[in-house]
């Protein structure tokens, strides 16, 4: 057998695709960022046929750079971001209209009003979700009804719907010329469409939607040795490599942080927060504002599922600081501009600028940074905007602790913001447990890989992924417990500033 498994994973801001050895440790890597497209105030866009030719070259350039080639590769993966909608036409290729991305929030009428028709608690039953315009299901009713011939197509059966997974594994098995149309169970479980229990598309749901049934794609194990089918020779692999593995790309990092007992959660910092505990085959009904969602399905074992905290911003309220603000160059001068203050200067920065997501599903909410002095500089506001996103996690630790009676008492962590070593400090200070990191923090490609790797026997067990587990780094909470309790109560006066905002 091949000595690697590939990976691609497609996220919010970028694409890379990465290749694994047998022991998980990284052999090739290389990653483009796409342009993220804002046509007006909370609508967020992405071109799929951009996505497409950057997912093209990484997987070149990072094959070249590796000096391997397609045979190398025993087995492939995909891990995407998840919910963002893509509707194109199955005939000629071309996408309707430009993806419709997570952050989006264009969708808030069709949110509230299946909310007011009642439909609200339907979907929070069969599909785990709150109506949010978070999840993929108004998304592509927004372009049913919004994007000229495309209910006409769908009713042909020519217009078809994926995530970007979907979009890629269409395009990479051979787009018009046979491609296959085929999700996983987690990116499925983000569309408000599939029934958590059946783990097939729900008519009721469909039906709320308006959306055929012929638009979406067939739902297979996240790791599947029947396979989702083959690359091409005239692809960008130049040859066939088996394409067994797909996850959405916090599912993704839950596996490649490899949390495969129940009780074991992990916190992904990327442009937002994702935190997944994992449930075991038992779906846990959140009552304190979580997601319950597949975490996984390998082969033909029973699924496993999750308990989901999302949160839409954090990674990108750095971003904003860079690009909108302009108060520093790169993420890395978060942290120094951050350490010039021993603490924020009574300044709380609430990042609500795509309403709040998990625990409080606020779409009505939008950003605030309050407590503001005389006194306070940029240093401050950088330590704020640190500290607003362990303040999120430390929301979300708490409605897992809720739901789910376990007392986390490590918080695995991966992800870009992990290499800001005060903002981890911070976690810790808040959660007032330690938070650890591992040797390979590309968790997301690496859970991918594995996905892929298990269903052609690259890997035997999930027991021997564990070995493949190692702590780089560690940080010890130092706050002292009125510090914490402090801190967070005044974190909550500050959420309260956000709500309401929006009619
Ligand atoms: O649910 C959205 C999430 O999958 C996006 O993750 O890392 O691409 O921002 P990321």
């Amino acid at each position: 057998m091949a000595d690697f498994v590939g990976a691609v994973d497609q996220g919010t801001t970028s694409t890379r695709f990465m290749i694994f050895d047998h022991g998980g440790n990284e052999r090739g890597k290389y990653q483009l960022e796409h342009e993220q497209i804002l046509p007006q105030a909370g609508w967020v866009e992405h071109n799929p046929v951009e996505i497409w030719e950057r997912t093209s070259s990484v997987i070149r350039t990072a094959l070249n750079q590796a000096g391997l080639q397609h045979s190398d590769l025993a087995a492939m993966g995909i891990t995407n971001q998840r919910e963002t909608a893509v509707v194109w036409d199955r005939k000629t290729g071309r996408p309707y209209y430009n993806a419709i991305v997570w952050q989006d929030t264009r969708t808030d009428r069709i949110a509230s009003k299946l909310e007011r028709e009642g439909k609200g608690d339907v979907i929070r039953q069969k599909a785990g979700l709150p109506p949010a315009t978070y999840f993929s299901g108004g998304k592509v009713q927004w372009i049913l009804e919004n994007v000229d011939g495309v209910r006409e197509a769908a009713e042909r059966g020519d217009a078809v719907f994926g995530n970007t997974d979907t979009w890629l594994l269409w395009n990479l098995t051979g787009g018009t010329d046979g491609g296959q149309h085929i999700t996983d169970v987690t990116n499925a479980s983000r569309t408000m469409c599939m029934n958590l229990e059946t783990l097939d598309w729900d008519d009721e749901l469909l039906g709320f939607f308006g959306i055929p049934r012929s638009m979406m794609p067939e739902i297979r194990p996240s790791s599947d040795p029947n396979g989702y089918g083959t690359t091409l020779s005239g692809g960008p692999l130049g040859g066939e490599v088996p394409l067994t593995g797909d996850l959405g790309d916090q599912q993704a990092a839950t596996v490649g942080q490899v949390c495969f007992g129940v009780g074991e959660a992990k916190n992904t910092y990327g442009t937002g927060n994702f935190m997944l505990l994992n449930t075991g085959e038992e779906l846990v009904r959140s009552k304190a504002g979580l997601l319950t969602t597949v975490c996984y399905q390998l082969g033909d074992s029973k699924p496993v599922y999750a308990l989901e905290g999302s949160i839409a911003v954090t990674g990108s309220a750095v971003q904003w600081l860079r690009d909108q603000l302009g108060i520093i160059s790169g993420a890395s001068e978060s942290e120094s501009l951050a350490r010039q203050v021993p603490d924020s200067g009574g300044v709380y920065f609430v990042p609500a600028f795509s309403g709040l997501f998990a625990p409080y599903w606020r779409s009505d909410a939008r950003g605030a940074i309050v407590g503001l002095s005389r006194f306070n500089t940029n240093a401050h506001l950088a330590r704020a905007t640190l500290e607003a996103i362990c303040y999120q996690s430390k929301d979300v630790v708490e409605a897992m602790e809720k739901d789910s009676g376990v007392h986390l008492e490590v918080l695995k962590v991966d992800g870009g913001i992990t290499a800001n070593d005060l903002c981890m400090q911070i976690q810790a200070d808040v959660l007032g447990v330690p938070v650890s990191k591992p040797v390979v923090a590309e968790t997301t490609a690496l859970g991918a890989a594995y996905a892929a790797g298990l269903a052609v026997g690259f890997w035997n067990s999930t027991d021997e992924l564990r070995e493949n587990w190692n702590e780089d780094k560690r940080w010890e909470p130092e706050w002292t417990d009125e510090q914490r309790t402090e801190g967070h109560a005044r974190w909550h006066k500050a959420v309260e500033r956000t709500l309401d905002w929006v009619d």
